[in-house]
């Protein structure tokens, strides 16, 4: 069945070409293609995914600029809570060895005629950041930086990014919250201070996401970009039922198994990739019902209108669910 489904996706065979201490507890790897033929384009804020052993797979931000095509940049923070994903990236991988990864794909799109462009960047969340901001330089786009990391040492990018903080004065600010001084970033400050109609871009922990949301609850969401690593949600609990319109079939989905899990072991082949709603790939439109939106991946607007679901965590308000699928 993943076979199947892994078929259905436009796989790449790369090379780590080199891996590079970035900052405490944080590498680049420079992936190459492992033959002689030029990478898929991507644009700023877009993800790979690089599957690992065992079927484990991981999604990571390209942070090389996107006019690149004959490498892609990852940078990854080992994390001692690791469930497999970075331990492999940051322990077992080394120069020279090929992997497969997916064809970029980004839902943290730039929207590159916004007059203004604040972008905002915790921890290793500067990945997509990084790279958009590349971006509106090259475009000659207004835009301005808030990043936190816990300490110097720990920020990546930073020798880059104060090379640009001196081209462009008042344009990058940059917290370290575990230094003496310490003064993290105030987002309602932030938020509030800026022209109406200018674009958030938001990604880092949970806590600074929180504080994000919070301060742009008020904004139109269309200007509010936000980019998680992680589900913060558990998944909805079964107990409904789902009808597939075009293949007329119905499942009950039980209590403790989700959507997707139910399907999968139907034999309904279903795009997947993270398997805890973050990446979006399962997104699956909703003809009837109203689903429990578990996910990370849906604007407020688009919860709030029903339409679509991802299928990997959300589960159903409503006795029945019937999905476009
Ligand atoms: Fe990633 Fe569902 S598989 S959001």
């Amino acid at each position: 069945m993943a076979g199947d489904w892994m078929t259905s996706r436009r796989l790449i065979n790369v090379r780590v070409q080199g891996i590079r201490y970035e900052a405490e507890d944080i590498f680049t790897f420079e992936l190459r293609p492992a033959e002689d033929t030029a990478l898929p384009s991507f644009t700023a804020g877009a993800h790979t995914e690089i599957l690992m052993q065992d079927g484990l797979e991981r999604s990571y931000s390209l942070v090389n600029p996107q006019h690149e095509t004959h490498r892609y940049v990852v940078a990854v923070a080992r994390d001692p809570q690791s469930r497999g994903g970075s331990k492999f990236m940051c322990d077992t991988l080394r120069p020279g060895q090929e992997l497969q990864i997916t064809a970029p794909s980004n839902d943290f799109e730039l929207d590159e005629s916004a007059a203004e462009t604040i972008l905002i960047a915790g921890g290793i969340g500067i990945t997509p950041i990084w790279s958009m901001l590349q971006r509106l330089q090259q475009i000659n786009r207004s835009w301005k930086l808030f990043y936190t990391a816990r300490t110097r040492k720990r920020a990546a990018f930073l020798a880059e990014i104060l090379e640009v903080q001196s081209r462009h004065p008042g344009r990058v600010h940059i917290a370290f919250d575990q230094e003496p001084q310490a003064a993290g970033l105030n987002l309602e400050t932030i938020v509030r201070e800026q022209p109406p109609g200018a674009h958030f871009y938001a990604c880092g922990p949970a806590g600074l996401l929180k504080a994000f949301e919070m301060a742009t609850a008020s904004l139109d969401p269309a200007t509010v970009h936000v980019e998680r690593f992680a589900s913060e949600q558990a998944p909805a609990p079964g107990g409904f039922e789902v009808t597939l319109a075009k293949s007329r079939r119905t499942f009950l989905i039980p209590v403790n198994k989700t959507i997707l899990e139910v399907l999968l072991s139907e034999g309904v082949e279903v795009s997947r990739s993270c398997m805890e709603g973050v990446c979006g790939t399962c997104e699956t439109p909703v003809l009837e019902g109203i689903p429990d939106h578990r996910d990370s991946v849906l604007s407020r607007r688009e919860r709030e209108a029903n339409k679509m679901m991802m299928i990997c965590c959300s589960g159903s308000k409503t006795s029945k669910l019937v999905l476009d699928l």
